[in-house]
């Protein structure tokens, strides 16, 4: 599964989920997060996140992110619409600890 890891937060370009083909998006107030029962692993929408924000759970160190991913898709929202991000969501791109800071 691919998930949506801390770059997300205070974002939310919402690009991704233009162009996933299951729908497996949902959407917190601060981030999005990838539904990993529904997720197909096609890997399209990586390169669609601006903030770089989407991985393979493959790569290191992304447990604490997987369970993110599992545990809060399955008590927020679908989305699959495009939306505009946050007014300051530039701000926050590229920024560090936005997990501790923000993230409810
Ligand atoms: Fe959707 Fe494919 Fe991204 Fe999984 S990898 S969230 S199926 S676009
Ligand atoms: Fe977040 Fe990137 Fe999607 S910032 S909303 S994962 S396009």
């Amino acid at each position: 599964t691919y998930v949506v890891t801390e770059a997300c937060i205070k974002c939310k370009y919402t690009d991704c989920v233009e162009v996933c083909p299951v729908d497996c998006f949902y959407e917190g107030e601060n981030m999005l997060v990838i539904n990993p029962n529904e997720c197909i692993d096609c890997g399209v929408c990586e390169p669609e996140c601006p903030a770089e924000a989407i991985l393979p759970d493959t790569e290191d160190g992304l447990e604490k992110w997987l369970e993110v991913n599992a545990d809060y898709s399955e008590k927020w929202p679908n989305i699959t619409e495009k939306k505009d991000p946050p007014a300051d969501a530039d701000a926050f791109k590229d920024q560090e600890g936005k997990f501790d800071t923000f993230f409810s």
